[in-house]
């Protein structure tokens, strides 16, 4: 019997930031290994995908592509935001589960499924792998050293260092192998703040450290000169590592060498607003700040307003993405922010969705005060653009202590929003020390071009990953 060609079936977290990078390493899949890859979003993906994007295009000059959806069991208004994540999470395991499991036992799709890539978060994917015998690998679209510290969590809870005892937020941590001399209370992921470790994203991420080292592999988004030892950590639980990021970055390098093949003109599921690129034409190389604080972090009304006043006293031109509900109580409110673009005297400008990519390698663009979510603090790594952090939940407050404290690519604001310090922190990143942080983020831009250039260790995984699917296979 002739052996079956290799079908991955991918099944992303369907929220903005993962489904990014995951649909990059489709491409890299369909690209590099000529791979047939069924992408699995729930029907809201899916349905925002055709309408703001062209992924339907693009994705034609793949033969083996197939975009599939399932439903996510919630009502098509659900927010899937902020704290309603977890009804989507129970949602997920108790409806789009069994329908997941049908696909992968009824084998209907052609040629059939060989093995299954999915978002480690999304821990019965692993379970229907498991149970009917088909390889699996997790893919972490969240930063390697939040990883760790969910491997980490038993052994947090056995020290007896969560849930805190010390109500100061700066006391160290010491029960994490690798960052013992920098890790404090205020790092560790917010849900550890509860004075009780019964909620469901705790319980979740707890899982989580159980389900993926059962798993075939595990792909990182991320590179290995930026990660360092912390991946020999992460190994002792996940043996067969794939670190072949920054994902964006690899694409792209891949493409440059397919000249005849064009980039995704854009993977965002609300509409961008391009105006923002012509304003940036007009200002001057490295004058601006870009604000954004991703797709799912929100503010209240007195933290936007020190924001505002920060940005404005600063001095410093901003260009700053304000989603319509990013800000609580005051979703849909248009008017405020076309009342905001004249108050900022030209030196604002404000739109709801931008490009981020482009924005961030754009000539004028000279930092970045963002969120630190993963793929946001990635993007910002690529450009050599430094960064002031400040960080919303889940892995954002590792990322923001990584940037500032260990890589030296910005500051972390984390847990204050008041005007003066913004005011301050964006003089000292584009000014009074401007040389050193751009010393720092140049370093580690090129070292990510390198990891996904010809011979760079991203390339040699992604290779490996390319080889154990084929095999998996036969
Ligand atoms: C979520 C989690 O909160 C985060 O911690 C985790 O690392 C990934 O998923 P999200 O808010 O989606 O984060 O942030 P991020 O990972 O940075 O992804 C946002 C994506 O949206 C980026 O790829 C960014 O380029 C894009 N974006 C953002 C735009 O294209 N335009 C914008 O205006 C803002």
């Amino acid at each position: 019997m002739d052996p079956q060609p290799p079908h991955v079936l991918i099944f992303p977290l369907p929220l903005q930031g993962p489904i990014n990078s995951t649909l990059k390493l489709a491409e890299l899949l369909c690209l590099s290994g000529g791979l047939h890859v069924t992408f699995l979003v729930t029907d809201y993906i899916r349905r925002r995908l055709l309408r703001h994007t062209n992924i339907q295009t693009h994705f034609s000059r793949y033969p083996g592509f197939d975009l599939a959806s399932i439903p996510d069991g919630l009502p098509e208004d659900h927010p899937r935001l902020g704290d309603q994540l977890t009804e989507m999470f129970d949602a997920l395991e108790a409806v789009t589960k069994p329908l997941f499991r049908e696909m992968l036992v009824s084998g209907t799709r052609r040629p059939p499924v060989t093995c299954v890539i999915a978002d480690g978060i999304l821990g019965f994917t692993i379970d229907v792998a498991k149970e009917i015998g088909m390889p699996v690998i997790c893919l972490r679209t969240i930063s390697p050293c939040f990883l760790w510290i969910i491997f980490c969590l038993p052994k947090l809870i056995e020290a007896g260092e969560i849930p805190f005892k010390d109500k100061d937020l700066d006391a160290p941590i010491r029960s994490v192998p690798g960052m013992e001399d920098f890790l404090r209370q205020r790092d560790l992921p917010s849900f550890c703040r509860s004075s009780e470790l019964t909620g469901p994203i705790f319980k979740r991420y707890l899982t989580e450290s159980i389900q993926v080292p059962r798993a075939d592999g595990v792909i990182l988004n991320s590179f290995e000169d930026l990660e360092g030892p912390l991946l020999s950590h992460i190994h002792t639980q996940c043996p067969n590592l794939y670190t072949i990021g920054p994902l964006h970055a690899h694409l792209k390098s891949r493409l440059s060498i397919e000249k005849s093949l064009s980039s995704f003109r854009s993977t965002s599921f609300r509409e961008e607003d391009r105006s923002c690129l012509s304003w940036l034409d007009q200002q001057p190389s490295k004058s601006v700040i870009y604000v954004s604080f991703g797709s799912l972090a929100t503010m209240t009304w007195d933290q936007f307003t020190e924001f505002w006043h920060g940005l404005m006293n600063s001095g410093k031109q901003f260009l700053w993405v304000i989603r319509p509900d990013s800000i609580a109580g005051k979703d849909g409110e248009s008017h405020i922010f076309t009342k905001l673009r004249e108050d900022s005297t030209g030196r604002g400008y404000i739109v709801g969705w931008a490009p981020q990519e482009e924005v961030l390698s754009h000539e004028s663009v000279a930092a970045f005060f963002t969120h630190s979510g993963w793929n946001s603090t990635l993007e910002s790594i690529c450009e050599g653009v430094p960064m002031i952090c400040w960080p919303y939940f889940v892995d954002q407050q590792v990322n923001g202590r990584f940037v500032g404290e260990v890589w030296k690519l910005g500051l972390d604001m984390k847990d204050t929003c008041d005007r003066f310090i913004i005011e301050k922190m964006v003089r000292d990143l584009m000014e009074d020390r401007r040389d050193e942080f751009l010393r720092s983020a140049d370093h580690m831009a090129n070292l990510a071009r390198q990891s996904v250039g010809e011979g760079g260790v991203s390339r040699r995984n992604l290779d490996r990953l390319i080889e154990d699917v084929r095999s998996m296979s036969l």
